[in-house]
C-alpha cells in the first residue's frame, strides 16, 4: 500500500519524466539555475566519493533507490568499480525511462553532457571513445529495473542481497513524511546492505517543497544536517559524512542546503 505522500509520484500528470530532467537532472542552460548548482555539487561529491572509497570496493554490486527518471548520473563514477547494478524505481513511468535508455544505444543530449562532464572533466579521461565506452559499461552493469517502495515493510523485492553500496539521492525525503518515518525507512535500506556497506546519499535540508512544472511536490522538513546525521546513526549507521552546498529558495524551492551524505552499516 503506498502512502499518499508518494502518490503524487505515480502519474505523469504530477511527475512528468521529461519536465523533471529538463529542469533538475540537465547542465543546459534550460534548467533551473540551482538545479544547475545542485547536479554539479553531486557529480564533484560523487566522483570524489568513488574514486577514494571505489578501489576499495572493487567488483561491488550497487542499487540506485528511487533513481528517478533513468538519468543514471550517480552512477556515472561508479561504473569503473561496480560488477552490477540494479536500478531501483517507484514510478512505472519513470522505470519505462530508465528501460529506454538501457536498450537504446544512442544518448539524450542531457545525458551525453553529464557523462562528458563525469568523463572528460572530473575524470581528465580524454581517450576518444572514453564517453561511449563509459555508456555501454553502465548499460551493461544494470542487471535489473525493479519496482521499489521504501513505505512497505521490505523495500524492495526479487533481487540478490546484500548490497555493498546503497546510492539515493533526492529520495527518501520525497517519499517519507515523518522524521520518525525517515530513520525506519534508513533501515529499511540498511536491510539491503552487507554489514561494512556503504550508503551515499543527497539530502534537501530546510525545505517543505519542489515544483515539477507547475506541479508542487511535498517534501520532508529536515531542519538541519545534524537531524540527518543522527537519523544515519539512529538506523545502525556509523562513519557519517556529510559535505553540503547552501542554495537560496527561490519559487521552485524552498530548500535551503543540500547535504551530500556517506556513511557505513556498523558491522556489530
Ligand atoms: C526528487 S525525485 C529524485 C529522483 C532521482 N533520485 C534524482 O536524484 O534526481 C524523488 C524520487 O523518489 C521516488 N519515490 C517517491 N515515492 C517513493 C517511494 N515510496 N519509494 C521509493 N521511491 C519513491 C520518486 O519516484 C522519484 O524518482
Amino acid at each position: 500500500m503506498s502512502t499518499s505522500v508518494s502518490e503524487v509520484y505515480q502519474h505523469n500528470k504530477t511527475f512528468d519524466p521529461s519536465t523533471y530532467t529538463e529542469s533538475y537532472l540537465s547542465l543546459s542552460d534550460r534548467a533551473e539555475p540551482f538545479a544547475k548548482d545542485l547536479l554539479l555539487f553531486r557529480l564533484q561529491q560523487l566522483h570524489q566519493f568513488y574514486i577514494t572509497t571505489g578501489p576499495m570496493l572493487s567488483g561491488c554490486r550497487i542499487l540506485e533507490y528511487g533513481g528517478g527518471p533513468g538519468h543514471i548520473y550517480p552512477l556515472i563514477s561508479a561504473a569503473p568499480f561496480a560488477s552490477e547494478i540494479v536500478f531501483a524505481e517507484y514510478a512505472e513511468q519513470n522505470r519505462k525511462v530508465a528501460e529506454q535508455w538501457k536498450s537504446y544505444s544512442s544518448e539524450t543530449p542531457e545525458m551525453t553532457a553529464l557523462l562528458e562532464h563525469v568523463v572528460r572533466m572530473l575524470e581528465n579521461n580524454t581517450a576518444k571513445n572514453a564517453v561511449q565506452e563509459r555508456a555501454m559499461k553502465l548499460r551493461s552493469l544494470i542487471s535489473q529495473i525493479l519496482p521499489c517502495d521504501i513505505n512497505q515493510e521490505v523495500a524492495l523485492r526479487d533481487c540478490t542481497l546484500p548490497f555493498d553500496i546503497v546510492s539515493t539521492h533526492l529520495c527518501l525525503t520525497a517519499a517519507t513524511s515523518s522524521v520518525e518515518q525517515y530513520v525506519l525507512n534508513l533501515r529499511k535500506l540498511a536491510r539491503l546492505l552487507r554489514p561494512g556497506g556503504m550508503i551515499v546519499m543527497t539530502e534537501p535540508i530546510g525545505g517543505t517543497f519542489y515544483l515539477v512544472g507547475s506541479q508542487r511536490l511535498p517534501d520532508l522538513y529536515v531542519s538541519s544536517t545534524e537531524v540527518v546525521r543522527e537519523s544515519l546513526l539512529q538506523a545502525g549507521f556509523t562513519d557519517v559524512s556529510i559535505k553540503t552546498l547552501k542554495v537560496r529558495p527561490t519559487e521552485v524551492t524552498d530548500h535551503v542546503e543540500y547535504a551530500f551524505c556517506t556513511a557505513v552499516l556498523d558491522s556489530v
